[in-house]
């Protein structure tokens, strides 16, 4: 599906409304992520945080859990909305847990008051670690 600047905002929009569910009361730093599937569904997450310290769930990773569990493998784009005054990058696992399904993928970061950063994953995440598919198989 090609891209227009439609698809960019309904994304966008997406991400900062799952930015409103998010459950960060021990960082205050909440985030919310929207992911655009090969069939162009917006599959969204928000970060999940727990008094157990260590337990804390990535917006960016449920978003991918959420769309693997609706039977949806391939992506072609995730916007990442947060409070802070700048585009916030995904953090490393989340980069590692988006390579495994969506390698190409375009990268958009938004804040509350509209700057706007871009990035493919092959930037944020050269060589990264995959395992042999068939590697265990009989
Ligand atoms: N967080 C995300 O949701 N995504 C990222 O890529 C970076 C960090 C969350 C985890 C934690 O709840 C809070 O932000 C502070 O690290």
């Amino acid at each position: 599906m090609k891209r227009d600047s439609r698809q960019d905002a309904s994304l966008r929009e997406a991400a900062l409304r799952a930015l409103e569910n998010a459950y960060a009361p021990y960082s205050n730093f909440r985030v919310g992520a929207a992911l655009r599937a090969r069939s162009g569904e917006l599959i969204t997450g928000c970060n999940v945080e727990n008094s157990v310290n260590g337990l804390a769930m990535c917006a960016e990773t449920l978003a991918v859990a959420s769309a693997v569990s609706q039977g949806l493998t391939e992506f072609d784009e995730i916007a990442i909305a947060t409070e802070d005054s700048e585009p916030t990058p995904p953090c490393g696992a989340c980069r590692q847990v988006l390579n495994e399904f969506a390698p190409n993928i375009k990268i958009s970061s938004y804040t509350r008051e509209g700057k706007e950063a871009t990035w493919t994953l092959q930037e944020l995440l050269p060589y990264a670690f995959a395992l042999n598919p068939s590697r265990g198989r009989v």
